[in-house]
């Protein structure tokens, strides 16, 4: 691939800066200062990753309903995403990935898409859009939007087609007859992944039913049906010639079914995803879809990608999705359920990257998104979360952060009932089975904090959609710039020293000798010692220190109390080291 490589398309040039390890040894850093010495991070233009930019970018989601809010709705919006990219710069991050902003009824927070090639009002317009992406790519930035491609909404005019008895409407969607003499039955044991039966029957057509994995506004599309492939070809070129870098692909694992629809034949299912193999989640045929896509980016140039939302059983099925020829990054979830221990964390970082390796594919990592527990509430304290933080971003291959991560933000745990919008949650409470997060998927999705003061604290103008915590001032992006202990100067240092470490996210790792309870590996120009243990733990110095999570810690502190060259390596943390 050429060095450089700028598409045919409106894509930027992005390239990163080789800088010389003198530049970062010989100095202590836990704080900005270090970032604030090297320079813009975007203004860098000497060095190119020649197999293709996204192998160790580090990627931002942007939840675009709870970043920011321009016109006093409540709710973020695109014009929102706009005013707030010069954050997202400074931040370091290579790209952003917006979650669905499509027109919809909003059933599932975008996911249940009514059109499209269209912006949903409340999010902005066509032309929001197409601003977004040439402003992010001014600034360096990226763009991946978030296709949807194993469900519709109701509202999606096909399927409004299909209930009304058009039969090549119906042929885009699974319409099965049940069981039972009269079809009074489901025609088959799937649940729906938010509680309760994957079926809903037909209105006024007795003995016919519908599938959705989801909720039963988002009817599964049958992609058997050529309709379906031509109608996704054309939604990918309406924003592919946009500009837009491509997309986040959502279910990438569901799309087809298993022939017959066959019964799982166990309960609890939800329990099961990602567990195995299920006749609706991670058959063989999902792969020519995303053959079929692979082709179609290219021919937009080397560097449109596609990154799959997949659960797979093991870290070998799902490397599958990550073929040459397939899509360029999978999400490795397997890394985000590995909790706080050592050798897990360990176990799966190896497997993740042997199973990687086999296909020639970058790993990716990831903490936190919308659907799960914010990480420094799973992990549980913010030293964790930001230690965690640190070890993914020392890890080869490219990482994904998920907006207020940066910040060290909670899950909210109180939300009043009334304010929550997770269709799982009213499921919940009726008891269903769910997809493991009881419903509770608006706790990770509270508007984000900007400022300390003001309503809704810089999100908008007014309130947000749903209330922030009172204690959320002080963990605003104003109130923690500039302060050398925050988490977000963290990010931003850490970040910033990601990018002066060259080949540091693409290349060789090797794991070096460590105390119970700690991890210590090797990278290019850095050694990154994780501890996860509940008090501080001696071992040999490694080299100068860099960068430390756990704040106000130096090498002098670290120093006092240890044995001569020894270091009291503080608890739940991570130090990155010059090597
Ligand atoms: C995964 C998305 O991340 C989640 O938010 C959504 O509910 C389901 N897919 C269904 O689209």
């Amino acid at each position: 691939m050429p060095q450089h490589a700028t598409n045919r398309h409106t894509g930027p040039q992005h390239t990163r800066s080789q800088h010389t390890r003198s530049q970062h040894t010989g100095s202590q850093h836990t704080g900005s200062q270090h970032a604030a010495d090297a320079g813009p991070a975007h203004a860098d233009h000497a060095h190119t990753r020649p197999r293709g930019w996204w192998r160790d970018a580090v990627i931002y989601q942007v939840y675009v309903r709870s970043f920011a809010d321009s016109d006093g709705d409540g709710v973020g919006d695109l014009p929102g995403v706009r005013q707030r990219l010069p954050h997202l710069a400074g931040l370091g991050v290579d790209a952003l990935w917006l979650t669905p902003f499509y027109a919809s009824p909003q059933i599932d927070g975008g996911y249940d898409v009514a059109d499209y090639r269209a912006v949903d009002p409340r999010f902005g317009s066509l032309d929001d859009a197409r601003q977004l992406v040439s402003e992010a790519h001014t600034l360096g930035l990226r763009v991946l939007l978030d296709l949807v491609p194993n469900h519709t909404s109701d509202a999606h005019p096909w399927f409004r087609r299909a209930l009304a008895g058009d039969a090549g409407a119906r042929a885009c969607y699974h319409f099965v007859r049940g069981r039972g003499t009269a079809g009074q039955e489901p025609p088959n044991d799937w649940e729906s992944l938010f509680g309760g039966p994957a079926w809903s029957p037909v209105p006024g057509e007795e003995g016919l039913w519908y599938l959705h994995l989801f909720s039963a506004h988002q009817p599964d599309l049958d992609w058997r049906a050529p309709r379906v492939h031509e109608e996704f070809d054309s939604v990918l070129r309406f924003w592919l010639d946009m500009g837009v870098d491509g997309f986040r692909i959502d279910v990438a694992h569901g799309m087809v079914k298993a022939e017959g629809l066959p019964d799982v034949g166990a309960g609890e299912q939800a329990r099961m995803i990602g567990a195995r193999v299920l006749p609706f989640f991670d058959q063989d045929g999902v792969h020519d879809i995303h053959r079929a896509w692979r082709r179609l980016l290219e021919s937009y140039g080397p560097d449109r990608i596609c990154v799959a939302e997949a659960w797979a059983p093991t870290a070998e099925r799902l490397a599958r999705y990550v073929r040459p020829d397939e899509c360029h990054q999978a999400f490795n979830f397997h890394f985000l359920q590995a909790g706080w221990d050592a050798q897990e964390l360990r176990r799966v970082i190896e497997e993740s990257m042997a199973a990687a390796t086999t296909v020639g594919a970058p790993t990716t990592w990831v903490l936190s998104n919308h659907d799960v527990v914010r990480h420094r509430t799973r992990l549980g304290s913010l030293a964790r979360a930001r230690a965690a933080a640190l070890l993914m971003l020392a890890l080869p291959g490219s990482a994904y952060l998920y907006q207020g991560e940066e910040l060290g933000l909670p899950e909210v745990r109180d939300l009043p009932d009334e304010a929550r919008r997770d269709p799982a949650f009213s499921r919940a409470a009726e008891g269903a089975v769910t997809d493991g997060q009881e419903g509770m998927r608006d706790g990770c999705r509270v508007p984000m904090p900007w400022t300390a003061e003001g309503p809704s604290l810089g999100f908008g103008p007014d309130g947000g959609w749903l209330p922030q915590p009172q204690d959320w001032p002080s963990l605003s992006v104003g109130a923690q710039t500039g302060d050398p202990l925050s988490t977000l100067e963290l990010y931003r240092t850490a970040l910033r020293l990601r990018r002066l470490l060259p080949g540091l996210g693409d290349s060789a790792m090797e794991w070096l000798t460590a105390p119970e309870g700690v991890l210590a590996l090797s990278r290019p120009g850095l050694v990154c010692v994780l501890s996860t243990r509940d008090e501080a733990v001696e071992a040999a110095a490694p080299g100068e220190l860099l960068l430390c999570s756990a704040p106000g810690e130096s090498r002098e502190s670290m120093e006092a109390g240890a044995g001569a060259g020894r270091l009291r390596i503080p608890a739940n943390s991570c130090t990155w080291w010059a090597a």
